[in-house]
């Protein structure tokens, strides 16, 4: 709205815009939303919940999409290694694709040599989202929707599932995730951004310094399922208790590194498990000046450096992917929680609402 004084105008939050993105094979439409509050704006699709494209400004006020991404649906759909998708129904591994609950096993569909992972070969990154805006006070976001039917991808339970993604006057970007379930089934939802903040496209991020508010992680054998029992980080690569270059300790004669080819690994976070977003990681880029800075209320976060991305995949901005453009930082339970009896349970049943939160703030 012009006026007297168009700065004051235009601050605040935007109403989300749609638009067509493109269409699926069958000929399903997929629509972008686009939003914008406190300095960060947000690309959103229907497909996989998929954060498309998210920008703040750098030091000097230069905006960039700090995440990876494609420009086309076809794109995602052949070829998307879970850039910026929401993921469910389990974030992260589960060995063998089996686990069994109240007595009865169940056997999932195995997509990762012989695991399961993030929710099989058809995960909620593929599905289609039913997409509504809201504004909420000085805030904006979306709500995705869609229910996932009993035994999608062996899992038991028809799970309906709600997520808000809203972008604060602040310009935090935060997930809220809400289930419920008419039998009792296991729920991890995540998001799988790829982050790389001085720009997508900008090259390596060994350079970036990461902080993780974890004294412990989950070590892991080669087909990269928990061995069991957490591992002290001190003395080892796995240390970002201080801020560290990622690239550091990276090329250490390390075990855990090689079966990862890199940082591939669930940080147990200090706080554990909590009802609010308490901190968990801090990502700081010295060449942008960019800060990301993420709370969550998850007791678990994965670190992925980017091992696997292997220079075939072309992004938004042109320029191929390589090993180590860009690093995940997944907030959730345990991988392979529903085999271990000693980790946080990630089951629900009827009557429970699954919660979980985290919060994206930048600088
Ligand atoms: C996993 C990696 C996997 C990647 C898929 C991460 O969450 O931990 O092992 O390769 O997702 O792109």
């Amino acid at each position: 709205m012009a006026g007297p004084f168009p700065f004051l105008w235009e601050k605040g939050g935007t109403s989300p815009v749609k638009e067509l993105f493109g269409k699926l094979a069958d000929g399903t439409e997929i629509h972008r939303w686009s939003l914008e509050n406190g300095g960060t704006r947000l690309k959103v699709l229907s497909y996989g919940g998929i954060v498309q494209s998210l920008e703040t400004p750098d030091r000097d006020g230069r905006y960039a999409n700090v995440s990876l991404g494609f420009d086309t649906v076809e794109d995602y759909v052949t070829g998307s290694p879970y850039f910026g998708a929401l993921i469910g129904r389990y974030g992260n591994r589960i060995g063998a694709g089996r686990f069994t609950l109240d007595g009865e096993t169940y056997e999932l569909s195995v997509n990762d040599g012989a695991n399961s992972l993030h929710g099989g070969a058809d995960g909620f990154d593929r599905a289609v989202w039913d997409v509504e805006p809201f504004t909420d006070g000085p805030d904006v976001g979306l709500y995705l929707s869609r229910t996932s039917a009993d035994g999608e991808m062996g899992y038991p339970g028809t799970l309906a599932v709600k997520v808000a993604y809203t972008l604060t006057e602040r310009g935090e970007w935060r997930i809220d995730y809400e289930a419920t379930t008419d039998r009792a089934t296991v729920v991890n939802l995540t998001n799988h951004v790829y982050w790389n903040l001085a720009g997508e496209g900008g090259g390596s991020v060994h350079e970036h310094r990461l902080t993780l508010a974890a004294s412990r992680f989950t070590p892991v054998d080669a087909g990269l399922i928990p061995t069991g029992e957490p591992a002290e980080v001190a003395g080892t690569p796995f240390d970002f208790r201080r801020a560290k270059a990622i690239g550091a300790d990276i090329r250490e004669n390390d075990q855990q590194l090689l079966y990862a080819k890199g940082f591939d690994h669930n940080w147990v976070l200090d706080k554990g498990g909590t009802t609010e977003p308490e901190w968990a990681a801090t990502l700081t880029d010295p060449s942008s000046g960019r800060t990301l800075r993420i709370s969550t209320t998850e007791p678990g976060l994965q670190f992925y450096s980017g091992n696997f991305l292997d220079g075939t995949l072309v992004g938004s901005s042109g320029k191929i992917y390589r090993q180590g453009d860009a690093l995940c930082l997944e907030t959730q339970h345990f991988p392979d929680s529903p085999n271990q009896p000693t980790y946080p349970s990630t089951v629900l049943r009827p009557g429970e609402t699954y919660r979980s939160a985290t919060v994206h703030a930048f600088e």
